[in-house]
């Protein structure tokens, strides 16, 4: 795997755009199986977790032609209906197909998801949710096999935590479903407004995507669109958090200040000047960050992608700052490596106590998933002398073009490819 060697405590300065959003690219790409021809969406970051994606598609047979960072889909002549188990594995966000699947050919076999890195991540929001809707859902042999008994009725769900991928599999099943679905205790987040404007673009009649109730009145078919993806705000979270950490100044731009808003506040209010213009956000800063507790929370509360790059700044505060995880309950990995950095962190089951060393030092440390990751990269270019960070492939899952954009920005870091 590859590896970052990275000299840190260069000031980092000038702007940087960020690209398309990958979360809101993984349901669009899915929402494809549900139309009648090609589905253009432009905006789609080239990154492993969206080819993984597109591999997974392959394997139902659509075709994916990828261009730049326009992705056409056709899935007019999908032939399998059953999942690889080892691109499953590769690839969380695959059980976003299980929604169109079920809602365009009435039966699906997944792989039944296992954890990852930073929690258990179980399904049972969704299975409820597409029960309701009529669907026959079964664990055999590892596989969940799920199967519309009759045809896909409307109904009124309420979801008991509001799950992202819950919400937008629902969605994606209720548009082609007999009657009006109301979805409660929805999940908020950007990605799923998002897939509503696709959605409509397609002739889908959904409302309310943003709030905690989702209606979908179901339609006949749904037609091709174009789209192109809203940008990403755990990237431009990132690129903000590098300004603070490097003393630097950075404009970033291609961002919806609105969806940061949270990082935003945070920033404020641990000292950064943050002036906002349009679809841009600029970030300064100089002196010592103060300390300041979050607790992660879903949207419009701190992103849990933002967690792991937030801590990474509160390890060099003045003072110290608590931050509470809770939405994933074994989002701590960074931990460890960052100690070894000089951090200086205790975690007490959810909550991480960080008080704020001088400055954190280079060491050889490794990403253990990919927002992990993208701490570790900002710590590194935050420290003392050089860091070597293992399993970039992590990185490569969520940031395009990462070593370009920071060396623009005035980053001394280089790849070292491991040879095979
Ligand atoms: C999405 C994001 C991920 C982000 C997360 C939370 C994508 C591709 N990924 O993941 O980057 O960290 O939202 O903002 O968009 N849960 C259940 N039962 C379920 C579903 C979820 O208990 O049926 C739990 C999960 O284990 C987790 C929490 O709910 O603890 C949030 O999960 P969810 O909102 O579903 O996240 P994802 O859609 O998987």
């Amino acid at each position: 795997m590859d590896r970052y060697v990275i000299t840190g405590k260069q000031r980092l300065e000038g702007r940087v755009v960020t690209g398309g959003a990958k979360n809101a690219s993984l349901p669009l790409m899915a929402a494809a199986i549900l139309a009648e021809g090609k589905t253009v969406l432009t905006g789609v970051p080239r990154l492993t977790d969206i080819f993984n994606m597109a591999e997974v598609m392959k394997t139902l047979g659509c075709k994916a032609d990828f261009r730049n960072n326009e992705l056409v889909l056709d899935t007019s002549s999908l032939t399998e209906n059953t999942f690889d188990q080892e691109l499953m594995r590769r690839m969380r966000a695959s059980n976003l197909v299980l929604g169109p699947m079920l809602a365009k050919y009435g039966q699906v076999n997944l792989p039944s998801p296992g954890g990852c890195a930073i929690g258990t991540r179980p399904m049972d929001q969704h299975i409820k949710g597409l029960k309701e809707l009529g669907v026959k859902i079964k664990v055999k042999h590892g596989y969940l096999e799920a199967k519309v008994d009759k045809k896909l009725m409307g109904a009124e769900i309420y979801l008991d935590i509001p799950s992202v991928g819950a919400t937008e599999n629902i969605m994606m099943a209720a548009v082609l479903a007999e009657g009006t679905t109301v979805l409660h205790n929805a999940a908020r987040e950007p990605e799923i407004v998002d897939l509503q404007n696709l959605l409509n673009k397609m002739g889908a009649k959904v409302r309310g995507a943003g709030t905690h109730v989702i209606r979908i009145d179901g339609v006949k078919k749904l037609q091709s669109a174009e789209h192109t993806v809203i940008p990403d705000r755990i990237e431009a979270g990132t690129h903000m958090l590098a300004a603070v950490m490097t003393q630097g100044d950075i404009l970033v731009e291609n961002v919806v200040p609105e969806h940061v808003s949270p990082i935003i506040a945070k920033l404020r209010q641990g000292g950064a000047t943050i002036t906002t213009n349009g679809d841009s956000v600029r970030v300064q800063h100089k002196g010592k960050f103060k300390a300041v507790d979050l607790k992660t929370l879903a949207y419009p509360g701190f992103p849990t992608d933002m967690q792991p790059q937030f801590l990474a700044l509160l390890t060099m505060a003045e003072g110290t700052s608590i931050v509470t995880e809770t939405i994933f309950e074994n989002r701590f990995q960074h931990v460890p490596e960052l100690t070894r950095m000089g951090a200086k962190i205790r975690v007490e089951g959810r909550a991480a106590i960080v008080c704020g060393v001088p400055t954190l030092e280079g060491a050889f440390v490794q990403a253990t998933d990919l927002r992990a990751g993208a701490a570790l990269f900002l710590a590194a270019l935050a420290a003392e002398e050089g860091t070597v960070l293992e399993r970039v492939d992590y990185i490569d899952r969520g940031y395009e073009n990462l070593e370009e954009k920071y060396r623009a920005l005035g980053a001394k870091l280089q790849r070292v490819v491991k040879q095979a």
